[in-house]
């Protein structure tokens, strides 16, 4: 499976099974979370077999069950970060994808104490939110979308551009809250922008990751 075939079977997945993740897998993983870091200054991390960050004795969090491998997206305080980690926290999606594996995003359902006590992170570090991985128990289930008028604007919009838009439309957003928009500035510029929204600056850089595999990142440049 390659990436773009990645994006159309990737849904969230909240229940897993008890099967650890294979070495093979695990190294693929560890290579693009280290080139991505290197690339972005970022310092996400990959946790496996860590039970707490989902569960206590006392508190079962939201609807997520057996989550035992997640991605830490970790970084500095710049005001980019979230943005940043939002880019390289879906490139490690799809990867997963491709991989066999299932994931979800999280922004509230988990222990951030847990998470910066299983990773020792100090106070500078700043945790953005976290994505579980594994076998889940299901594939999920594909969930409504806005049209692509309602996130684009553009006249004439070439092939790659479209390509690019109902790329990002497969995107995970929180809440499934799709706000972004994509504008067709000239022949060959894009500017993404978030139009708001709770986590919006992370769903900004998940969206430009989907809108680059989409589109095909040789036939355009973002414009800011
Ligand atoms: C930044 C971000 C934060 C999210 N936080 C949570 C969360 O705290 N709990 C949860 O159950 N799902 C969370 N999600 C998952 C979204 O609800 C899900 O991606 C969205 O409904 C779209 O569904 P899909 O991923 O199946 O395409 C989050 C997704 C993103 C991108």
């Amino acid at each position: 499976m390659d990436l773009l075939q990645a994006m159309r079977a990737r849904h969230s997945v909240r229940a897993y099974e008890d099967k650890p993740v294979p070495p093979a897998v695990r190294a693929a993983l560890e290579e693009e979370i280290a080139a991505c870091n290197a690339r972005f200054g970022l310092r996400m991390r990959l946790v496996t077999e860590e039970p707490n960050a989902f569960g206590s004795f006392l508190v079962h969090y939201g609807k997520f069950k057996g989550v035992r491998n997640y991605l830490a997206l970790v970084g500095d305080d710049a005001a980019d970060v979230n943005e940043r980690a939002g880019y390289c926290g879906e490139r490690v999606v799809l990867l997963a994808q491709a991989l066999g594996l299932n994931s979800c995003w999280v922004a509230l359902t988990f222990s951030k104490r847990a998470v910066r006590r299983a990773l020792g992170l100090n106070k500078g570090e700043k945790l953005v939110c976290v994505i579980a991985l594994g076998y889940g128990k299901t594939q999920g289930v594909p969930r409504r979308s806005k049209p692509a008028e309602k996130v684009m604007r553009a006249e004439n919009p070439p092939a790659w551009f479209l390509a690019g838009v109902e790329a990002a439309l497969l995107a995970p957003t929180a809440v499934n809250q799709q706000k972004f928009l994509f504008t067709l500035v000239g022949e060959r510029g894009v500017r993404a922008e978030c139009t708001g929204g709770f986590y919006g600056k992370v769903d900004l850089g998940i969206v430009r990751c989907h809108f680059e595999l989409g589109a095909g990142a040789e036939n355009f440049d973002w414009v800011r």
